[in-house]
This record gives C-alpha cells, structure tokens and sequence, in this order.
C-alpha cells in the first residue's frame, strides 16, 4: 500500500473549501493508504503566532479533522511537536539545501514581504515541510498547486541525500487534486475561498450555524446574464455554486446546471445540500468538543504510531550521515 502524508497548518476555522478541495478527498484516502496526516504547528509559529492560539487551533483543528472523518483507527493523525524527531530531521534537511534553493520558495518571497519580523524559521520553512515527509517514507503527498514548489524541493533534497549518504529517503511525489474541485470564495468568485481574505461573507466556515450557511450562500455574488451555465471563465460565481452543489450531492457541475433555469432555486438547493453535508460534522465536532480528554487520548494514539516510523527512519538517516552512534 502508497504511504501518503500531509499536513494542515492550526491556523484559522477549517471552511467549506478546505473540506471539498482537500480534506473530504484525505478522508477517502485513509481506507486505500498507509495515510498519515498532521497538525503542522512548528509550521505555524513560523509567524508570530497570539498567546495560545497554537495550542486552541491545534486542538480545535484536530477534533475538526477527527469530525470530517478522518479515523484514528484507519490512519495516522497526530499534531507534529508532538514527535520530536520532526525537528531534528529538519536539521538533516537544512544541511542538504542550498540558501539560493530556499531563496526562491514564491510562497517564502510573498510570506515574508507581509512580515515585519522576517524569522528564519519562516525561510526554512520547506526544510521542516521535507522532513515531515521523508519521515514517513512517503510516497504520495496530497496538495493543493500553491504547495507543488515545496513538494519539488522536498524531493529535490530527498534525491540529494540520497545520493550523498546512500540510499536512506523515499522520494515523494505530489498529488494535486483536479481544479474542478476548487471552492471559490462566495463574494469575489475568482479567488479561492480562504481563511485569509478580509471577506467573512464569502467563506463558508464548517461550524456555521445553518442559517448563516444559507445566507452567505443566497448572496453568493453572481452575473447578470441570468442563465445557468457552467462556465469558470465566463461566469466564475454560478459557476462556483454549481461547483458547491455538485460536490456535496456528488454530481457533475455541468450536468446539474440543466436543471436550473434560476439563480435563486440554484441558490437554495446548494444552501441545502451544503447544509445536509455539514450537519453530521458539526454533530460529531460538538461531541469531540465536549470530551478534549479522549481527543488527547486519540492524538497521544497517533503520535506513538508516528513517532515509531518516525524514529526508525532518523535511525537510518543518522547512521547514513556518519554520525556517532550514541
Ligand atoms: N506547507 C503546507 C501548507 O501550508 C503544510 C504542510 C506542512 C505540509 N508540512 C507538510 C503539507 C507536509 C504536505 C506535506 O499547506
């Protein structure tokens, strides 16, 4: 079986878009994969992060991931510093790149130019992301395009140690889902949906409560031509809601604007069905809410399952680097 890894940052609500463009899809994985997923908090703290936000995201995303589906029994799910080895591989990691590689990480030049406080945590950011996968003799790392450059440099320094110190990491590849499956954001329907624009009524967050799902959803912005077409280019915000609806009732955008000769009967029936696909996440997020002792049960669980292949891996690496055996 594929061994497959990826991490989510603990910052920010989990919304509709990262559940249709990414984490439904990992739910699926779990049952096919050797599949590992984790709650990269170093990652976060890359950024100066408020007085416990990293320890309440890390919690709250992680009982989210739990309430998606993502099943401590089925996968690996667990938050990174929890497994030290983590950090000390990234240390590996950061011997086998170059300052020029780093350098021209567009996700590093855009991060950065937004910070007053430049860490260089935040540049050698890809570094700890390559550990987090060559741990894991990964082979498949499920992303969205905006992480294609850092999976490549993983890679890149993956082949490097290998061929430095003889043959110690699985070189990943990236799988990055068709852009069909991208959510757009309801109020400005050619950018992404995301946790990051100023623009609360145009991300559907997973804990909305039914109303206000409907409401952001019946005043997604649309176009004035009146036909329901699906059409990206053209018309990118019924495009968009058919896009919603197709993916909760798992139907083809195309195929589904047949149907509809209104934006209105278009909006409601996205609204419900978007609303009919959270409700039993939001049930079982309340409930993992209310019990953070069995949530912790179930990290502790997964961080002993990773740091087992974890360690075994940092064993090989330091062997092969020719460090003395402690
Ligand atoms: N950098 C990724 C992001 O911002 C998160 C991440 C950290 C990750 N480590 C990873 C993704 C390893 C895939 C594999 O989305």
């Amino acid at each position: 079986m594929k061994r497959v890894f990826s991490g989510i940052q603990p910052t920010g609500d989990q919304h509709l878009g990262n559940y249709l463009g990414a984490t439904r899809n990992w739910v699926e994985m779990q049952h096919h994969t050797e599949a590992v997923f984790c709650v990269v908090d170093l990652h976060a703290i890359t950024i100066p992060q408020a007085s416990g936000a990293v320890r309440d995201g890390s919690l709250r995303l992680s009982q989210m991931l739990m309430a998606v589906g993502l099943d401590p029994e089925q996968c690996i799910i667990f938050v990174q510093s929890h497994v030290r080895e983590h950090t000390e591989c990234a240390w590996l990691m950061e011997c086998n790149v170059s300052f020029g590689e780093l350098s021209r990480m567009t996700q590093f030049k855009d991060k950065s130019g937004r910070q007053e406080f430049i860490s260089s945590g935040l540049f050698t950011y890809p570094a700890l992301q390559a550990a987090d996968i060559v741990l894991y003799d990964t082979d498949q790392v499920p992303v969205g395009a905006d992480q294609r450059q850092h999976i490549e440099i993983a890679r890149d320094i993956a082949e490097r140690f290998n061929s430095r110190y003889g043959p110690t990491f699985t070189v990943p590849e990236a799988i990055v889902p068709k852009a069909g499956a991208r959510v757009m954001d309801l109020q400005r329907p050619t950018d992404k949906m995301s946790k990051s624009l100023d623009s609360p009524k145009g991300t559907v967050n997973l804990l909305d409560e039914p109303k206000l799902i409907a409401k952001k959803i019946k005043s997604a912005v649309t176009d004035n031509d009146g036909a329901v077409r699906f059409d990206v280019a053209e018309k990118p915000g019924v495009s968009n809601l058919l896009s919603i609806l197709g993916a909760s009732t798992n139907r083809d955008p195309a195929a589904l604007a047949d149907e509809y000769t209104q934006y209105g009967s278009l909006k409601v029936d996205t609204a419900d069905a978007v609303v009919a696909l959270l409700e039993p996440i939001q049930a079982r997020y309340r409930e993992l809410e209310g019990d953070p002792a069995e949530t912790a049960r179930l990290l502790a669980l997964g961080a002993n399952k990773a740091r087992t292949i974890a360690a075994a891996t940092m064993d090989r690496a330091r062997t092969n680097v020719g460090l003395l055996q402690a």
